[in-house]
This record gives structure tokens, sequence and C-alpha cells, in this order.
């Protein structure tokens, strides 16, 4: 349809010079013959079709005739012409179109997120499609950067960009299609390995990372564990390097098999519209703090400067909150967080406990408003018996009941996302989903890269962002609006949280 009107455009624009010209031949061919007839009436015996001939005199008639052959003729090869460059423009938007891996290529993403259920059923439950691993697969920087980067050079330059602070342990080829689906030259991408990990993971992940340059690997390991013991230690070294790069104002904090679900450019859109805020969860700590250590500033070496550092913040307990590792944070709290700061004292106490030792990190440091972390909260909506919601990760904690679950499917009490979680996660303002395991189902992630993939390459908008959720989200709006003498702490949200939400859809 697109190539059609353009071409008509084409078409449109040379049509009055080639009028002219016709005229014009047509006047010079008037000209010629009248020269003939009147200054030579002999034949030469050689035909010409405008050389009059006395047994066959040339008419007007004749003329018009030879010249609608040839313009019949010409409109035939410009026809021709115009196939081949229609021909030419479909296959350079197939280039466009995302290419899916050879397990999941039936699989029609576009159905499925337009909801419908029959074909869903062909490949969801007993149909599930799993990842076929490749043990093979191609480890040169070439292959590598055709596989992650874009064809041509068609990413527009971002405001700010985003940094990505992940640790791993394990599938390979679904990290890789993470750093594919969030590429931006101006994203970063730091990566923590678990110690425990595989060795030929590891052989891959050196391969991307000395490929690519805003792919950041670090090069000391050491063992993560479902308990969270090292998970911050990681992510805080991933803060550590990230710091040192340009380009990106918000850095995100993952796991292995967390799937960010929107597109570089909403991203860029979101953050924005968060303003500096950081977004992580926050609800009361659960009784895991030890007291045989001491938790005040002063103790935790925390500050690298005291002495601009009031008495009563230095030596007084700090606040603590739990709530999801994930999370994100603004440049500016990771700047405080390595350059004003020093956490190794206080990320190295917590790593003493037994359990659940990660989830106090950044929900302490963003309750503990003294501390003057940038972008922080406050712990006003704990003491009114209220958690605060985040938007960066979206997980489907379900105890014991997996019928709740899209796919049916639950694990450690959270929901194993398959394809049936498709509509949902497109639909949903969250910037991750938790958790995909390829060798559960992959369609999930092919058909969320095809879907970030049309929206940043294609242009498509199948949902359009929530503004107005960002923009209200509590923290966002404390953090706006918080030193204005009149500002009122509401905790309560003025939009219909996710997780209030029907799932799956
Ligand atoms: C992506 O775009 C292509 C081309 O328009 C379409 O066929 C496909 O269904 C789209 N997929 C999704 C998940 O939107
Ligand atoms: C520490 O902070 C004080 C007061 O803010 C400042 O005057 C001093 O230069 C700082 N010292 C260093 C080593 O940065």
């Amino acid at each position: 349809m697109r190539s059609k009107v353009r071409y008509q455009l084409l078409d449109q624009a040379g049509a009055p010079r080639n009028f002219r010209l016709l005229w014009l031949f047509l006047f010079l061919v008037a000209c010629f013959v009248a020269y003939f007839l009147l200054s030579s009436p002999s034949s030469s015996g050689v035909f010409n079709p405008l050389k009059p001939d006395a047994r066959n005199p040339i008419t007007y008639e004749q003329v018009m005739k030879d010249l609608r052959n040839e313009i019949d003729q010409r409109n035939v090869i410009i026809n021709e012409l115009q196939q081949d460059l229609e021909k030419m423009e479909l296959k350079n938007d197939l280039k466009n179109l995302y290419r899916r891996r050879p397990e999941t290529d039936h699989v029609d993403c576009g159905r499925i997120l337009s909801g419908d259920k029959n074909y869903l059923e062909s490949v969801s439950g007993k149909n599930r499609i799993k990842i076929v691993e490749n043990d093979q697969l191609d480890m040169s920087c070439a292959a590598i950067m055709n596989r992650i980067l874009p064809p041509g050079s068609n990413l527009k330059p971002l405001k700010n960009g985003v940094a990505f602070a992940r640790i791993v342990y394990a599938d390979y080829e679904m990290i890789e299609k993470q750093v594919q689906m969030s590429y931006h030259p101006q994203n970063s991408f730091c990566f923590a390995i678990d110690k425990k990990a595989p060795s030929q993971f590891h052989e891959r992940l050196r391969a991307m990372a000395a490929c690519l340059p805003n792919v950041l690997l670090l090069p000391d390991e050491e063992s993560v564990d479902s308990a969270g013991h090292n998970i911050n230690s990681a992510h805080y070294n991933c803060m550590r390097v990230l710091i040192n790069k340009p380009g990106w104002n918000y850095v995100i904090l993952l796991q292995n098999h967390d799937l960010i679900t929107k597109s570089v450019y909403e991203l860029e859109q979101v953050y924005e519209w968060l303003g500096g805020a950081n977004d992580v969860e926050i609800t009361p700590e659960a009784g895991r703090l030890d007291n045989k250590f001491k938790w005040d500033p002063k103790s935790l070496k925390m500050f690298r400067n005291e002495s601009g550092i009031n008495e009563v913040v230095l030596n007084g307990k700090m606040k603590f909150a739990k709530g999801a590792a994930q999370g994100s944070l603004s440049r500016a709290a990771v700047d405080w967080m390595v350059r004003t700061a020093d956490l190794t004292t206080y990320i190295d106490q917590w790593n003493k406990g037994g359990f659940g030792v990660d989830e106090q990190f950044i929900q302490s440091f963003q309750v503990s408003s003294d501390l003057g972390m940038p972008g922080h909260f406050t712990d006003g909506c704990l003491k009114q018996g209220k958690k605060t919601d985040f938007v960066s990760r979206m997980s489907q904690w379900k105890y014991g009941d997996s019928n709740a679950c899209g796919s049916k499917t639950v694990r450690h009490a959270i929901c194993l996302l398959g394809i049936e979680d498709f509509r949902t996660l497109a639909a949903y303002p969250n910037l991750m989903f938790n958790k995909m395991i390829p060798s559960f189902d992959y369609a999930i992630v092919e058909c969320s890269a095809e879907l970030l993939h049309n929206r940043t390459f294609l242009g498509q908008e199948d949902h359009k962002l929530e503004e107005d959720y960002y923009k209200n989200m509590i923290n966002v709006l404390y953090h706006k609006n918080h030193l204005d003498p009149n500002f009122k702490l509401d905790c309560t949200p003025s939009y219909k949280k996710w997780s209030a939400r029907d799932y799956p859809l």
C-alpha cells in the first residue's frame, strides 16, 4: 500500500513535464512532415515512416498510431520497473521484521496479542515451546554483533540512556537476547557472574564483553544463592563500574530471569517521568535485622568524609525496610552510593545473616531520608502501616495456588511466566517481568522480543504508556514536592495499581 502511494507521488511529479515533452515532440514531427511534403516529393525507396511515400503517403493518423504504439511499449517497461520496485521494498520490510529462532518460528505472536484464545492453546499447555539450546553457538565477535546489533543503524539518539546491572548464572542465549532487546549504543550492560556458573557460560559472557564496548563484566566473582548472599555486593560492584560510563541517568537492578518489557524509547520516557525519584518496593523490615551489629552511619563507616555530616545523623540508627532486590535508581543516587558513601560494611553485615539478606539494601537507604541519598523516599508510609509499591518489576506471588498463574505453574511461590502472560506483559506498566525460564517456555521470550522490536523499529504502538501512572506514583510525588512546606504525604495512589489489576489478561 505504502509503496503504491509513494510511486503515485513520483509519477505525479513527473507527469506535467512528460506531457510537455510529448507536445513538443508532436510539434517537431508536424514540422518535419510539412517540410518533406513541401520540399521533397520524390521517394528514396527505403521505408521510413516519417518520410512521405508516393505509394503509401504518410498520414497524420499513421504518426499518431506509431506514437501510441511507442507509448504502450514504454508503459509496459514502466509497469515492469514498478513491480521490481515494489518487490524490493517488500524485501526491505521483511528485513525489518523480527527474526525468531527455529523452534518458535511458527508462533504467531500478533495473534496471541490480539487475544485469540483458541490459537493460544496450540502453543501453550502441553504444546508449550521450550528453547532448543545451541551448543555450537558461534561466539566470534562478528556473529555476536550480528545477533545483537539492530540491522542498519536506525536507532535514534537518546536524551538519556539506561544502565542494566544484572546478576547471572545460566541460560546464555536468553541473556544475549536481553541485551539485544535493550540494545542502544548509549545504554550500558553490567554483568556479575555467579562463581558456580558453568565454564561455557563464563566463556560466552567473556566473549560478549570483549566484543561490545558497552557490555561490562565484573572481574571478581562470588557465589550467590537463594538466601540472597552476595547479591547486594554484586549489584554494588556493577554500580561502581557503571558510574564511570556516560550516557545513562537510571540504573535498573536485575536478576538472571527478569525480562525487560519496555523498549529503549519507552524506558527513556518512563524514567523522564520519574524525574529523579528512585523506584523501590517498600514493605516493613521483617525482624531479620541482627542487633549484635551496630547500624549507625559512623559505625558502618558509611560516609567517606564525615566532617560535613550532622552528628545526630552520624550516630543515629538507620531506618530499615524490606522489598525486592530489583529496582531503579537515579544516576545521582548511584553516584551518592559509590562516591559520597561507602556501603561495604553495611553490605557485609547483612551478608552475614541467614535468609533474604539482599532485601534490605536499596530499601533501607530509600527510607532513611536523613542520610540524603538523592531520589530517596521516606518511612512516612510505613509509619502509617502502608506499603509502597514499585513499578520496575512485576512478579505474581501465589502461595500454593498454581491455577492462579497464567501458565498454571508456580515456583518458589512466584508464577513462572508462559506465553499465556503475553497480553499482560504488553499491557501492564511494569518495566520488567519475573520470571521466565527458557526450558519452561521460550515463546514468551521470543514474542516479547518481537513486541519490543515492533515498537522500536516499526513504530508500532500496541499500548500507550500510562503517563498518569508513572507521574503520580507516591515516590515520584514525594520526590518532586517534599521540600515544599505545604506538601502532605498521601500514601494511597490515585490510580489503579498494577498489582490490583486482573491477571492474567
Ligand atoms: C510485529 O509486526 C509484524 C508486522 O507488522 C506483525 O505481523 C506481528 O504480528 C507483530 N507482532 C507483535 C507481537 O506485535
Ligand atoms: C570534607 O568535607 C568538608 C566539609 O563539607 C570539606 O570542607 C572538605 O574539603 C572535605 N574533605 C575532603 C577530603 O574532601
